[in-house]
């Protein structure tokens, strides 16, 4: 890689060593462990890793004080946060966000930095969770005023609203340590429930930044901040039976791992985006230009790491040939560099062993029998491994079995449409698929039944999350729950309501009760 002189602005003047925890409301002082965090960015001429700073290596100790701190906050549904008013859960969020907006250009630097994230897409990643959490704002209003009403069904009167749930364990990924944490925190917490929240094992750092405004935004023990290994600090917590949420974006293996844990896991709501293996499957009439670039953006943005990315292309045999020649050029095309270099299309890979094991993968399938298309294909850097597309894959290979979740595109060819979809049926992932076509008797079909394969098909467009208020969600391994800005909402809450008989005794206490307004929960007022 070019060796490029890094920008004032984005160079690392000082270490950050994070001392500090959250727990009951206090940022409490750190003495014990702690582990260094290493960029793979490289700050000097010869190659070398960056010291970014260090994070506390907790243990159950810790963890069992961050339960206590969210067990007692929540205190069997009596706590203040649970039964406060909706009006005044959304002002402390109001106030959070405020603060975060404040560290913008903090986060940004050490989501490049910590995970080799390019600048536009870090940019990308704060802006879009504080629109998550705005848009989350305000349709909790919304379902907030569509609930301030009364029912009345065979005589009797329901008063019906959605109510928390108890302690949520929150386990984000590294791929979007912030995004995908807050997507899952953030309607956690206004729900109502209190939160024990570790950051994942890369994007730690970046967290630092937001520990104060976590702590003066809500009441003690709503939020509640651990770091160290998920074994050491998420297991224990589990094995105490207290933990009514696991929301996790991860892999199924650590899911599994922990909600095993849990005695009772009957009484387990589980949260889950898991892994996937998204195909694309290009018809023999898809248009090229359009395919040829939803594919490289859906198989290469942020290097392939990520749960949306494609990762197996399936191509018609008629037009194989022209879109291998055509796709692997492009590959060949694209810009590496660092997050911060215009126009950087490939970043260096946060785990260093990561470049390891996609040569696995690729001396896996070569052996196997497939050729790699492209000329810089499996080439090495420092920091990185060149995107290999491998040609012809087949089951048999590695390559086709793991989530690569990072850059090396296997590439199938099929001529009876009925191959793809029998390898998705046969497949352990369900997420998305991307369709390209344009002959609407081929494609009609294929959509009914995909749809039932995946739980998003795109058409002639890559797989991805966004917008955020759309469902995100999967089939077998992929994903448990729904999370989009609305269904979060209520995959953090349950429905819950107060019922009376319609006679004189009930109707009038319950309009002295609005009238009164002392309930938080019984209220017809509208939040605008
Ligand atoms: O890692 C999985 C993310 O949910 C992907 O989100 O499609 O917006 O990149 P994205």
């Amino acid at each position: 890689m070019s060796k490029t002189i890094i920008p004032e602005e984005f160079q690392i003047t000082s270490e950050i060593h994070q001392k500090e925890y959250l727990i009951n409301g206090e940022l409490k002082k750190w003495n014990g462990q702690t582990t260094e965090v290493y960029s793979t960015i490289s700050a000097t001429e010869t190659y070398a890793p960056t010291l970014l700073g260090s994070i506390p290596d907790m243990g159950e100790k810790e963890a069992m004080e961050a339960l206590d701190a969210a067990y007692k906050a929540y205190n069997k549904g009596q706590g203040i946060w649970p039964t406060m008013h909706v009006r005044e859960r959304l002002e402390c969020m109001e106030a959070f966000v405020e603060k975060m907006k404040t560290k913008r250009d903090e986060v940004v630097k050490l989501l490049m930095w910590e995970i080799g994230k390019s600048l536009a897409d870090s940019q990308k990643e704060f802006d879009r969770t504080v629109e998550y959490i705005e848009d989350t704002m305000e349709d909790l209003k919304n379902m907030d005023r569509a609930a301030a009403k009364f029912e009345k069904h065979d005589g009797v009167y329901a008063h019906i609203r959605r109510g928390p749930l108890g302690v949520v364990l929150c386990l984000g990924p590294y791929n979007y340590p912030l995004n995908e944490t807050f997507a899952l925190l953030i309607p956690a917490i206004i729900m109502g429930n209190t939160t024990i929240f570790k950051p994942a094992k890369h994007g730690v750092l970046l967290i630092t930044p937001l520990l104060e405004a976590f702590q003066s935004s809500f009441p003690k023990g709503v939020v509640n901040i651990v770091f160290g290994r998920g074994r050491a600090v998420a297991g224990p917590i589990m094995q105490t039976g207290k933990v009514e949420v696991l929301a996790l974006i991860g892999n199924s293996k650590s899911a599994n791992a922990l909600q095993n844990q849990h005695p009772k896991s009957n009484r387990l709501r589980l949260v889950l985006g898991l892994e996937a293996k998204n195909p694309a499957i290009i018809l023999p009439d898809a248009d090229l230009d359009l395919t040829i670039d939803e594919c490289i953006a859906g198989t290469l943005s942020f290097n392939g790491q990520r749960c949306t990315a494609l990762k197996v292309i399936y191509v018609h045999e008629d037009i194989a040939s022209e879109f291998n020649k055509r796709f692997a050029e492009r590959v060949d095309a694209l810009k590496f560099g660092n997050p911060w270099e215009e126009g950087v299309k490939l970043t260096p890979l946060p785990e260093p062993g990561k470049p390891a094991y996609i040569q696995e993968l690729i001396d896996d399938a070569v052996e196997k029998g497939a050729s790699v298309l492209n000329e810089k294909g499996g080439q090495h850097m420092d920091n990185y491994i060149w995107p290999a597309v491998l040609f012809p894959v087949d089951k048999s290979m590695r390559v086709y079995q793991e989530e690569q979740f990072g850059p090396v595109i296997p590439v199938l060819t099929f001529k009876d449409i009925e191959e793809p979809l029998d390898d998705m049926a046969e497949s352990n992932y369900g997420q998305q698929v991307s369709l390209f076509g344009k002959d609407i008797y081929a494609i009609a079909p294929l959509i009914d039944t995909l749809v039932n394969l995946v739980c998003r098909v795109n058409l002639n467009s890559s797989c991805q999350r966004g917008p955020d208020v759309y469902p995100f969600t999967g089939r077998k391994d992929s994903a448990q729950a729904t999370l989009s800005v609305y269904d979060a909402l209520r995959s953090f809450s349950v429905r819950t309501f107060v019922a009376f008989k319609d006679n004189e005794l009930n109707t009038a206490t319950v309009e002295q009760l609005l009238e009164a307004k002392l309930s938080n929960f019984i209220s017809t007022d509208y939040i605008l």
